[in-house]
C-alpha cells in the first residue's frame, strides 16, 4: 500500500527537535569497523535505510552486528571474504566504502560498482586511482570491481577535485599502507573529520581531516573503538528551512552551527534570526522571508549541494528573487517539477535555477531523491493547504522519521496510507 505524507500548510510552526546522527558520517564509520578485530561500538548511528543496508553488508562478511536504540555494535572477529554481494552493492552509492576498508583488511575487495544515483553521473574513477596509486592492482571483468594489494605502500596522493568519498576511502586504503600516505586537495567536510575522529580511536596515526591536506602513516594494527556520530548537519539544515518556509520559530538540539555556515548566512539574508545556543540552534522568521541574490553549491565549506533543493524549497514560497547555482551534480533540480505543482516560479537553465518568490499552494507530488523528498515537505509546510508526498523509500535513506520531527518542530504532518 503506497504510504504518503500528508501536510496542512502556511501554519506558522513553533516547537524543538533532537537532530540526529549524520548518515554521511555513520556509512563510512561502520566501513571503517573493518580494519580491526574485535567489537566497536557506534553510539548516535541514526536508523536508516542506508544505514540498515550498510549493517547488511557487514553481516554478510560475517560480522556480528547488533543494534539498540541508537548504539550500533559490530563484532568483526568472525569476518570472512571480500565479496560484496551486487544485490546490496547496487541498495546505495555509499557502499562504495567498503571497498577502501576491504582492500585495507584483506588485502582484497570485489563488487560491482556502487547503486545508481538519481542526482547524474556519479564515477569512481578517483577512488580507483588512488588505490591504484596506493599500489593496489584494480580489474575489471563482467560488471565486476577486483581490488588486490596486499602490500599497500603509502604515498603523496592529490585529489584533483575534492571528493568525499574518494578522500574517505584513500583514508581507509593508507591505514593499512606501509609508511606515510599524504593526501593533498582532499574534501574538507565535518564527516572527514568525524571519521578521522573514528580512526584515531582505533589507534590510526592520521591527522589534518578538515583541511587541505590528510597525512596518514599507515601499516600498524588498529583495534576496535567506541565513537560517538556526530549530529547531521542536512537534516539540520532541512528543519532550518522548514521553519524558514513556514515561518514562525524552533528550537535545533545538537546541531553545530559551524557545520553551517553558509546556509545560516543564506537564511540570515532571506530574513530570518538564527542564534546559536549551548545545544544547538534557534531560528525565528516573522516577517517575509526575502529573496537572496545568488548563491552557488561548492565542496565545503561553501553551500553544500545537499541543502540546495531544501533552500530552493523555502525561497519558491517567499518573496523576491533569487539565483541558485548547482555545480557539483548535474541532475540536482529534479525535484523542482514537484515544486512547480505547488505553484513555484522557477526557471532552470543549465545549472541554474533562478527562483522568484510566490505563494505555493498544496499538492500531490512524488519525491525523487532523498533531499530533493525532504524539500518538498519544506515547501508543503509554507504552502496554503493541504499536499500529499509520495516516494517516503527515498526520504527514509537520510531521515528517521521526518513526520515525527516535522510535528515536534508544530508542523501539520503525518504519515498514511493510500486508502485511509
Ligand atoms: C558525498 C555525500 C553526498 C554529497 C556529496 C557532495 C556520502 C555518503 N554522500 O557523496 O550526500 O552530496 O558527497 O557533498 O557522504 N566524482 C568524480 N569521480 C569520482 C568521485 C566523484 O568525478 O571518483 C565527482 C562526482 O561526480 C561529483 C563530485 O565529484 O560531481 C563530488 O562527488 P563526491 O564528493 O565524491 O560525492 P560522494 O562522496 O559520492
Amino acid at each position: 500500500m503506497m504510504e504518503y505524507f500528508a501536510v496542512d500548510g502556511a501554519h506558522p510552526l513553533e516547537g524543538r527537535v533532537t537532530i540526529h546522527g549524520a548518515k554521511n558520517s555513520a556509512l563510512p564509520i561502520l566501513a571503517a569497523t573493518l580494519l580491526a578485530d574485535g567489537e566497536s561500538i557506534i553510539h548516535n548511528c541514526p536508523s536508516l535505510t542506508d544505514c540498515a543496508a550498510a549493517l547488511e553488508i557487514l553481516s554478510c562478511l560475517g560480522c556480528r552486528v547488533k543494534r539498540e536504540g541508537n548504539t550500533v555494535v559490530v563484532n568483526t572477529t568472525c569476518r570472512r571474504g571480500y565479496t560484496i554481494p551486487n544485490k546490496l552493492m547496487e541498495r546505495m552509492r555509499a557502499s562504495v566504502l567498503f571497498l577502501g576498508a576491504l582492500l585495507a583488511r584483506e588485502g582484497s575487495a570485489v563488487a560491482c560498482w556502487p547503486g545508481g544515483c538519481a542526482l547524474g553521473a556519479r564515477p569512481i574513477d578517483l577512488h580507483i586511482r588512488a588505490f591504484q596509486a596506493l599500489g593496489a592492482q584494480v580489474r575489471t571483468w563482467n560488471g565486476q570491481l577486483y581490488l588486490e594489494g596486499t602490500h599497500l605502500r603509502g604515498r603523496r596522493l592529490a585529489l584533483p577535485i575534492p571528493s568525499v568519498g574518494a578522500t574517505e576511502n584513500a583514508m581507509l586504503a593508507a591505514c593499512s599502507a606501509e609508511g606515510i600516505t599524504v593526501i593533498d586537495n582532499p574534501a574538507r567536510e565535518p564527516e572527514i573529520v568525524d571519521l578521522q575522529g573514528f580512526l584515531r580511536r582505533m589507534g590510526a596515526r592520521i591527522s589534518g581531516a578538515g583541511t587541505d591536506q590528510i597525512t596518514v602513516e599507515g601499516g600498524y594494527p588498529l583495534h576496535p573503538g567506541e565513537y560517538t556520530v556526530m549530529a547531521d548537519r542536512i537534516v539540520a539544515a532541512t528543519y532550518l528551512c522548514a521553519v524558514a518556509a513556514a515561518s514562525g520559530e524552533g528550537e535545533l538540539h545538537g546541531a553545530e552551527g559551524s557545520h553551517l555556515t553558509p546556509v545560516l548566512t543564506a537564511l540570515t539574508a532571506a530574513g530570518c534570526e538564527i542564534a546559536s545556543q549551548a545545544d544547538g540552534l534557534w531560528i525565528r522568521r516573522k516577517g517575509p522571508l526575502t529573496g537572496i541574490g545568488s548563491i552557488c553549491t561548492g565542496p565545503y565549506p561553501a553551500f553544500p549541494t545537499d541543502a540546495q533543493p531544501l533552500l530552493v524549497a523555502a525561497l519558491a514560497g517567499g518573496e523576491g528573487k533569487s539565483r541558485v547555482t548547482e555545480t557539483i551534480f548535474d541532475h540536482r533540480f529534479r525535484y523542482i517539477q514537484g515544486l512547480a505543482r505547488m505553484g513555484a516560479c522557477i526557471q532552470v537553465r543549465g545549472d541554474t535555477a533562478s527562483i522568484v518568490g510566490q505563494p505555493l499552494q498544496g499538492a500531490c507530488v512524488e519525491a525523487v531523491d532523498l533531499r530533493g523528498g525532504a524539500a518538498l515537505a519544506v515547501a508543503a509546510l509554507g504552502a496554503r493547504g493541504e499536499s500529499r508526498i509520495f516516494g517516503l523509500t527515498h526520504i527514509e535513506r537520510g531521515y528517521e522519521c521526518l513526520d515525527r520531527d516535522l510535528s515536534a518542530l508544530g508542523g501539520q504532518i503525518s504519515r498514511k496510507r493510500e486508502n485511509d
